[in-house]
């Protein structure tokens, strides 16, 4: 067997299958595994949805662990999974006048609130592709694109945003890039930082109807701080 196959096929390794010291070391040799599609092709073998160890060149081939969807597919699609609580809501009420903050309920087409489990991740550019709502909680209404903090409250300036955005990446080994940056969007549209650190993002935001939503796609960078690496064998 050529030595390019066995190494290259060594990094296409299942979480919980393999010593990742060993794959760390081949990845400074061969970095072919970029992508799901990629692990399919080292070994059609792998024909299993689940975490995979992935080498995004984009990260100049450091190992990232990915949940690969469609693996019995030819095309196969990637997912960050999720530790901690990924909550959007659009809310179904707004304010009752502009006088006081007093709330009805109002069942807007677009309110919703979901909990997202997996985020859809753009292999190539590390980015989350925020319509994929595969992995999904639905807890009432429509989907809530990942990342949008946004309401119909018709709020007043002394009444708090409604629509929510929590973001959280902790454990996954990435982080928020800090050059992310969310735009006003929609009618009157506003919203504010609730917390930001490198893995949370907490926003709050409103309209009529509006809110924040990211003025680019939003960017993944690898966790320095990552230490869990060290002890998944
Ligand atoms: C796939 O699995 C079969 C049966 O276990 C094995 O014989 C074959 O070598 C495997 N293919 C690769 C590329 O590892
Ligand atoms: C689910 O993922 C596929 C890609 O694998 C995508 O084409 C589709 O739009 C997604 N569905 C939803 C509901 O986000």
């Amino acid at each position: 067997m050529g030595y390019k196959k066995n190494s290259y096929c060594s990094q296409g390794i299942r979480r919980g299958s393999a010593v990742l010291l060993f794959s760390l070391i081949l990845s400074y040799f061969l970095t072919d595994v970029q992508s799901c599609a990629q692990v399919k092709l080292c070994d059609p073998n792998y024909t299993t949805d689940g975490e995979y160890w992935l080498y995004p060149a984009i990260y100049n081939y450091r190992p990232v662990k990915i949940y690969c969807k469609g693996m019995n597919t030819p095309t196969p699609s990637e997912y960050l999974t999720l530790f901690e609580t990924n909550l959007f809501m659009y809310q179904n009420n707004r304010y009752t006048d502009g006088t006081s903050c007093s709330m009805e309920t109002y069942e807007h087409e677009n309110s919703g609130r979901t909990l997202y489990n997996k985020i859809g991740v753009d292999i190539r550019t590390m980015t989350i592709i925020e319509t994929d709502s595969n992995f999904t909680t639905q807890i009432q209404g429509k989907v809530v694109r990942y990342g949008w903090v946004q309401s119909c409250s018709g709020y007043t300036s002394s009444c708090d945003y409604k629509g929510v955005a929590g973001m959280s990446v902790a454990d996954t080994g990435l982080i928020f890039s800090g050059m992310n940056e969310w735009i006003k969007f929609g009618t009157d549209g506003e919203f504010s930082t609730v917390l930001r650190n490198d893995h949370t993002i907490a926003l709050k935001g409103d309209g009529a109807c509006g809110g924040g939503k990211p003025k680019y796609p939003i960017k993944l960078e690898t966790d320095p701080s990552f230490s869990k690496l060290c002890t998944v064998v």
